[in-house]
């Protein structure tokens, strides 16, 4: 790996950060303490939000910058896989390689605290900001969430998740209500909050929806009793960017609020919510100073507990806003060797007729069609907050994107690849000249076709697309430019370029489309990645992290246009409500082929001991995160895994439990998978591990975690429907 761990995990230093947070703030001024959780306003400083220095306690201020995908607004930096391919790797290793490059990039330009992982649920596959996310999987986003925040900040940084909670789609985010049960709440979109606590994340971004009525920056039980009761967080929370709040905005401090930004009350206003008005608050005793106290205190301790006041924390050393007034510290390092293989380990590949792929030296012609196999031509970087699909698509559009100090393109990689091997590239990169198109394709060894969808954030709309995306369809008339070459070219390969799922009826089953990728958006070396699968260099091993439907109205959720998103749908989101609807998918979560085979034997299931815990819980409590039991090892599950085909190669085994009626849970749901490489013929020995929380489920009217008792499954699959062991136990 790139990078390595300096300081280690770091949740345990926090006694000692607080302990020293208090000691400072005990001897701070009313307006000192403000001033830490305070922005000083939009583009006042050269990051995308800023906190002042405070000379009485010898503190510069925080730099507070974008993105999940790499530090945005600055030059000579990378762009990393995006979230939803790094969930589709499966593998925790790559997770938090990613999460280390990035953070010592953030740390490398001076950066205090980066605005990511982005770690809401696809909920409805057609929200914008989908692809900064870790997919439709609770524990699968989870171990993304643990990895990436353990990752970031291993070397200092402060990582900030986001957007905490319920900001599952882009249509009216600052207005509407998300309103969603309690146990939903427990068992589905708080958990990566919860493994990003476990995590030691320092900082929480807090969403411009409301939730159950009320803003979540000003949402008391959001705030208190959730985060910073029940899931232990000791860190600190700030706005989304100018998130509204109601009337009394200053009095969301008394709600759970720790910070606002970037600090005035909204885009058009000279006032904020904190400032001088928290401090006539505290002064009129409406907010009580033992709250301020705790606000600059977890502030200060996020600061202290990543050793930001070290002698080697670099200054801030680029501006956002004049590129100029930077230094241009090359902080890219050789993370271009990692963004590489994370985009070939987060490919999927979804249809391999007749094992056409990988491609061998001895093609010959090779035809390449389509705008996303090409540069845009006017650069990478010509959208601004990339909001065009011009181009290969490599990120989506928004605050989550980065600046791409060059972008890989297809073309440009399959044409050197073929060079080496003597072969000839025809391309059209028309996506509607279906005549030329068809010219190109017709008598070429293999035909690839490239296809897109983007979506983003809402403050930006792109082909008539407001952030969330209009449709499942792919982009630019995909799916005709799919057909025609289909239908001159015996050996044509579909390669999709996307934020997330897209209805492919049109053509899946036509029987010249021999192959399908699932590329995504595999950021800068987006080219080379997929050059790497095509021709087999690397085995895929990429896995679906959310279900691709036949028909949009598959699914159970879907974007709402009105105040209300209503999560009527409960726990029965992706796979879960697809099992339990016996809804056939077109491609099923967890699922991605591979060049070689793997067998799976030998199923043992080992009970650890312990009772189930289902006596009055202790309370979680700060620091605690979730009550012990929860989490401890409580069964271990084994399994044999061999490589059964003809070359090297990952599975991804995936472990489901299947609850007994009593739970009045979904069909089954993951808890646990693994990445393991086999070399061919090989077997080894795979051993997850399971705890009481793994089987758990949140009993709203007693307040708790309860595991109930009966007969569970286990389920052992390589994806959510192709189950390879089965075991039972009684618990
Ligand atoms: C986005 C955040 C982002 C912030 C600062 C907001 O519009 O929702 O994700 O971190 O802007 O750019």
């Amino acid at each position: 790996m790139p990078v390595s761990i300096r300081h280690g995990k770091r949740a345990g230093d926090w006694p000692v950060a607080i302990v020293r947070a208090k000691a400072v703030v005990a001897n701070m001024s009313v307006v000192d303490k403000v001033a830490l959780a305070t922005g000083i306003g939009w583009k006042n400083g050269p990051c995308v939000g800023n906190t002042p220095a405070v000379p009485s306690i010898n503190y510069p201020g925080l730099c507070l910058q974008d993105s999940p995908t790499g530090v945005r607004f600055a030059d000579l930096v990378s762009v990393f896989p995006a979230g939803i391919n790094i969930a589709a790797t499966f593998n925790r290793t790559m997770m938090r390689a990613r999460g280390l490059a990035m953070g010592v990039e953030f740390k490398g330009k001076g950066v205090n605290v980066a605005l990511g992982p982005d770690i809401n649920i696809v909920r409805s596959p057609r929200a914008g900001r989908n692809w900064e996310t870790f997919g439709a999987d609770p524990y699968l986003s989870g171990e993304a969430s643990f990895e990436t925040v353990t990752g970031l900040q291993a070397n200092g940084l402060q990582a900030c998740v986001k957007h905490y909670i319920n900001n599952e789609q882009e249509t009216n985010r600052s207005s509407s209500s998300s309103n969603v049960d309690d146990r939903t709440t427990h068992e589905i979109y708080l958990h990566p909050f919860l493994k990003a606590v476990q995590a030691g994340v320092v900082a929480f971004m807090c969403s411009y929806n409301r939730v159950n009525g009320t803003y979540s920056c000003e949402n008391e039980h959001v705030l208190n009793d959730l985060l910073k009761g029940e899931l232990g967080f000791q860190g600190y929370v700030m706005t989304d960017w100018w998130a509204s709040l109601d009337t009394f905005g200053t009095l969301a401090a008394n709600k759970g609020l720790d910070m606002v930004m970037p600090g005035e009350a909204s885009p058009s206003a000279n006032h904020s919510y904190f400032g001088p008005a928290l401090v006539n608050a505290v002064k009129t005793g409406q907010v009580p100073t033992s709250r301020l106290d705790d606000m600059a205190t977890r502030i200060l301790a996020a600061y202290y507990v990543q050793g930001q006041d070290g002698n080697d924390y670099p200054s801030v050393n680029f501006d956002s806003w004049t590129s100029s007034r930077g230094k241009h510290v090359d902080v890219q390092s050789d993370h271009k060797k990692l963004i590489r293989s994370i985009g070939a380990a987060s490919t999927v590949l979804l249809k391999n007729a007749g094992s056409q792929l990988p491609l061998g030296d001895n093609v010959r012609s090779v035809a390449v069609v389509g705008s996303d196999a090409g540069p845009n031509p006017k650069g990478p970087n010509s959208c601004p907050g990339r909001g065009c699909d011009v181009g290969i698509l490599a990120v989506g559009w928004g605050s989550g994107t980065a600046n791409f100090p060059y972008l890989v393109d297809p073309l440009s990689a399959i044409t050197a690849k073929a060079n080496s091997i003597n072969a000839t590239v025809f391309s059209s990169l028309n996506d509607t000249d279906l005549g030329a198109a068809k010219n190109v394709s017709s008598g070429k060894d293999v035909a690839f076709v490239f296809i897109t969808a983007d979506s983003g954030e809402g403050y930006i709309t792109v082909e008539g697309n407001p952030g969330d995306r209009n449709d499942l369809n792919a982009w630019h008339s995909g799916d005709e430019l799919v057909k025609a070459v289909a239908g001159v070219n015996k050996n044509t390969v579909v390669v999709i370029h996307a934020v997330g799922a897209i209805i492919m009826e049109a053509w899946i089953d036509h029987p010249n489309v021999t192959g399908v990728i699932y590329a995504g958006l595999q950021g800068q070396e987006a080219g080379n990645s997929l050059v790497d699968i095509l021709w087999g260099d690397i085995n895929p091993s990429g896995r679906l992290p959310y279900t691709i439907a036949k028909s949009p109205s598959d699914h159970s959720a879907d974007i709402s246009n009105g105040y209300n998103v209503d999560y009527t749908e409960g726990l029965y989101i992706d796979y879960r409500w697809f099992d339990k609807s016996n809804i056939a998918p077109r491609f099923e979560f967890g699922y991605g082929l591979s060049y070689t085979s793997f067998s799976y034997s030998a199923l043992a299931i080992v009970y650890l001991g312990g009772g189930l815990g289902n006596e009055p819980q202790a309370p979680t409590g700060p620091g605690s995160s979730l009550s012990s039991w929860l989490h401890d090892d409580w069964m271990t599950v084994t399994f044999e895994l061999t490589n059964t085909g003809s070359v090297d190669g990952v599975e991804i085994p995936q472990l489901y439990i299947v609850p007994p009626p009593s739970a009045n849970s979904p069909p089954k749901q993951l808890r646990n998978f693994d990445s393991v490489f086999l070399q061919k013929g090989e077997s080894s020995l795979a051993k997850m591990y399971l705890s009481r929380y793994s089987f758990a489920v949140w009993k709203s009217i007693e307040h708790r975690w309860e595991v109930p008792r009966g007969k569970y499954g286990v389920w052992v699959g390589a994806s959510s429907r192709d189950r390879r062991l089965y075991g039972e136990i009684d618990v």
